[in-house]
């Protein structure tokens, strides 16, 4: 059997054909041999996202299996790795913590770090957009409200780089624990002498009685520094490449830059950047889209072709700002739908009105079909992309 995770319809290759016509379909077995299923229709997708039988607790699924693996627990435990009711109780804490004022207060450094960035742009020359705007910008931005202080940023950003590239188990493994004991040393600082950053204020969240134990601290600063840094990143790029790609989108929004926040839907649907949503796994019998799916299974959701499903956004192969593209599946959907999702749009918007605006001729300077792009099933971006102002 072929592989359908490899299937260019899956990792979204931008000129490849819309999902295949069979919404779930069964994968190889992988190397734990166990047999999983793919999910590309998005009303599948949407359906298996909400479905509380698909669980999220990798560590009560491989229980008992012998592994080689080294993650620390505040990696390999994530509140995206957990099941209700854990997972409700530290959403429940963080969500108090990231709150919308929280992201809005960010946006004048957002505002800030874009323009710092965009200075150092040259006019006559290309420019790597991915490495000059798209990656510095998001992890400044977690650095920033997590407190992680400038000269221990690039660190932080190597191992987080590390954690998400999927390569080698052991560098994986060891990425892990680097950021981990940081973030447990940066905490215990916080506690010495706390400020105002988001990592202070999940310090002291409390719902009523309860409040965080130290390794879920250390446990969601991790996540929320992985989850919020190469996702935009790509998000970004695949953004501003799609308009580069369709001068007529391009055009209306530089003329009309206020409909930058409503055209975030219709990008993020189009080019999304997470290409499926992490494993979950059948703890009952289910059936989705018609195909048994037994207990015990790995089921992966292909958030990417799901947004490209026709059954739900009619010639989705067309990026069109006119569509209503709300219910985009670039976020996830249900209880883990992404808790950034505001910051991030508040990100791309003032990226992309900054960059639309002061670049009023901006154009790709290599063909578009020699981008290079990032491979791994987790998330599609460019590698690069050059372009000139
Ligand atoms: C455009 C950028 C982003 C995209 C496309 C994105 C996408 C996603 C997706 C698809 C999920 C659900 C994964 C699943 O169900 O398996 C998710 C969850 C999550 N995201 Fe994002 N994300 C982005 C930015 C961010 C940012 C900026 C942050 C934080 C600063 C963040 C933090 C999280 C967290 C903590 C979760 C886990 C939520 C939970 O388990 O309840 N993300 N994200």
């Amino acid at each position: 059997m072929t592989d359908p995770t490899k299937d260019p319809r899956i990792l979204r290759d931008p000129d490849a054909a819309t999902p295949s016509a069979c919404p779930v379909q069964p994968l190889p077995a992988g190397s734990g041999g166990r047999p999983g299923y793919l999910v590309t229709g998005y009303a599948e997708a949407r359906e298996a996202l909400g479905d509380a039988r698909l669980s999220k607790d990798t560590a009560a699924f491989f229980a008992g299996e012998e592994s080689r693996r080294r993650l620390h627990p505040a990696v390999a435990h994530t509140m995206l790795a957990s099941d209700p009711p854990r997972h409700t109780r530290l959403r429940k804490l963080v969500t108090k913590a990231f709150t919308t004022g929280a992201v809005a207060r960010l946006r004048p450094l957002i505002t800030r770090v874009t323009d710092t960035l965009l200075d150092r742009w040259p006019t006559d020359e290309p420019f790597d957009l991915v490495a000059g705007l798209a990656k510095p910008l998001p992890v400044i931005v977690i650095c920033e409200l997590l407190g992680v202080p400038p000269a221990d940023r690039p660190d932080v950003q190597r191992w987080s780089a590390e954690l998400f590239a999927a390569g080698d188990p052991e560098v994986i493994d060891a990425a892990s624990h680097a950021v981990a004991e940081y973030m447990t040393g940066l905490v215990a600082a916080k506690r010495r002498d706390p400020g105002g950053s988001l990592l202070d204020r999940l310090i002291s969240a409390r719902d009523g009685d309860d409040r965080l134990s130290e390794e879920e601290l250390v446990s969601l600063a991790v996540l929320l520094l992985v989850a919020g840094h190469e996702t935009t990143t790509n998000a970004l790029g695949n953004a501003v490449l799609a308009l580069l790609r369709h001068p007529a989108g391009l055009d209306r929004l530089q003329r009309n830059p206020d409909e930058i926040p409503a055209a975030l839907d219709e990008l993020l649907r189009f080019d999304s950047a997470v290409s499926t949503a992490t494993f979950r796994f059948t703890t009952e019998a289910v059936t989705l889209g018609g195909i048994k799916i037994p207990v015990g299974a790995p089921v992966l959701v292909a958030l990417g072709a799901a947004n490209r499903d026709p059954a739900r956004f009619p010639a989705p192969d067309r990026l069109d700002l006119n569509r209503d593209a709300a219910a985009h599946l670039a976020f996830g959907h249900g209880i883990h739908r992404c808790v950034g999702a505001p910051l991030a749009n508040a990100e791309m918007e003032i990226a992309l009105r900054a960059v639309l605006t002061r670049c009023p001729g901006i154009r790709l300077a290599v063909p578009a079909d020699r981008l290079e792009w990032r491979r791994t099933r987790l998330v599609r971006g460019l590698a690069s992309l050059p372009v000139l102002a």
